[in-house]
């Protein structure tokens, strides 16, 4: 008993001896900063992204070349003046060498300038305004732009019996580029933008939008609303039997979120969407993604937003690798840029130029399988980089 003691110790004094000459023991674990909406309008978003940076984790392990990671979560409301003032707190007093999530656009672009400023790489795993990675050069994106989704739909559109158009967009920067990558590309094909309509991010009222779309009769009406919104437009478009009156309901995957899709309903059926990722996605890296997602979140579908930040932590953890553990926000850039893997929605790269995700767009088109509705991939733009870049 008591050598068996005796032995236990030492051999616990001597992992505890070599952990001390290690390079990095000594060293502050490295800390990422996740800034997430966890409660309000974009709530989702924040339990989608936190979730799939958890899932990295566990699968990844916490320790990168030596050095310990940390993940800290931070809920901001989605409040762009509480994005700031949290981003604030957690570069200079946690010291974070990352900030990373940035559920909405004005999120995005509050810190933008704080990471600038004290060169931290900024990760957006969620906005997509395409201009988030000109307002500084610490920013990196991993989710996706409206402009590469909108325009797959204004080639899509016109090629099949969609002449006329009513726009239906949120009223913010996703929703502006979303509006006129969309109509640009439709015009150049030769249809029709009857008209275009803005919807307030809080608190909108679809109503008496729908009920215009309903009067101007179009033969299909584009949608752009952020993740999390889709459900309530799509209960609206079926109660006024817009469907019903031969109005087709087109749009960017935000709509049909897989989030909320399979407690869309029927009215949902065949609207056909252009985005970057479906859960429904047929490849073994998404397989593989989807079940361990759902298994470890109480079978919660994983969405775009999911995979924005699972995709993120991988060019965090492979920055943070090639540096050796060291870290360090102009080396951590420099090791982002020009990362090329595949994600579970497909082929990606980081464009080194742009800091900005090149990827594939797909068509798709909501069906019923067993019982579930799925967002069902039809066709491929591959390597789409963003049409929204004007350098
Ligand atoms: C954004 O605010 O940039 C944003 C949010 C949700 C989306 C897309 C874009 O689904």
């Amino acid at each position: 008993m008591q050598k068996r003691f005796f032995l236990r110790t030492l051999a616990a004094a001597s992992v505890l001896a070599a952990a001390g000459t290690s390079a990095f023991a000594q060293q502050a674990p490295f800390k990422i900063g996740l800034i997430l909406p966890m409660t309000g309008q974009q709530a989702t978003t924040g339990r989608q992204i936190e979730a799939a940076a958890k899932l990295w984790m566990a699968q990844n392990g916490d320790t990168v070349a030596g050095r310990k990671v940390q993940l800290i979560v931070k809920d901001d409301t989605s409040l762009p003046d509480v994005t700031r003032r949290v981003a604030q707190e957690l570069i200079v007093n946690d010291k974070v060498d990352v900030v990373a999530g940035f559920g909405i656009t004005p999120s995005a672009l509050a810190v933008a300038p704080i990471a600038t400023q004290s060169k931290t790489p900024l990760v957006v795993m969620a906005a997509a305004t395409s201009s988030i990675t000109e307002a500084s050069p610490y920013v990196v994106r991993t989710s996706f732009t409206l402009p590469q989704a909108a325009v797959a739909m204004g080639d899509w559109a016109p090629k099949n019996n969609i002449k006329t158009v009513v726009t239906l967009v949120t009223d913010y920067g996703p929703g502006i580029d979303a509006e006129k990558f969309f109509n640009d590309r439709f015009l150049f094909n030769g249809g029709k933008v009857l008209e275009k309509l803005r919807v307030p991010l809080r608190n909108p009222d679809f109503a008496p939008f729908l009920q215009k779309v309903r009067d101007l009769k179009p033969d299909a009406l584009f949608v752009f609303v952020p993740s999390g919104a889709g459900a309530a437009v799509m209960k609206q478009f079926g109660e006024r039997g817009m469907d019903k009156a031969g109005i087709r309901l087109i749009g960017t995957g935000d709509v049909t979120d897989d989030d909320q899709l399979n407690d869309m309903g029927d009215v949902a059926l065949g609207v056909v969407t252009s985005h970057h990722y479906s859960t429904a996605h047929n490849s073994p890296a998404n397989k593989k993604y989807v079940e361990a997602f759902m298994k470890a979140n109480n079978k919660l579908r994983p969405n775009f937003m999911s995979v924005g930040g699972y995709d993120g932590m991988r060019v965090i953890y492979e920055a943070l690798k090639k540096t050796g553990g060291k870290g360090g926000g102009d080396a951590l850039l420099a090791a982002m840029k020009g990362q090329i893997f595949e994600s579970p929605r497909g082929p990606v790269f980081i464009d080194a130029q742009t800091r900005d995700i090149v990827q594939n767009i797909y068509l798709r088109k909501v069906e019923k399988k067993d019982g579930q509705l799925w967002n069902v991939e039809f066709d491929v733009i591959k390597d789409v980089k963003d049409p929204g870049k004007t350098k």
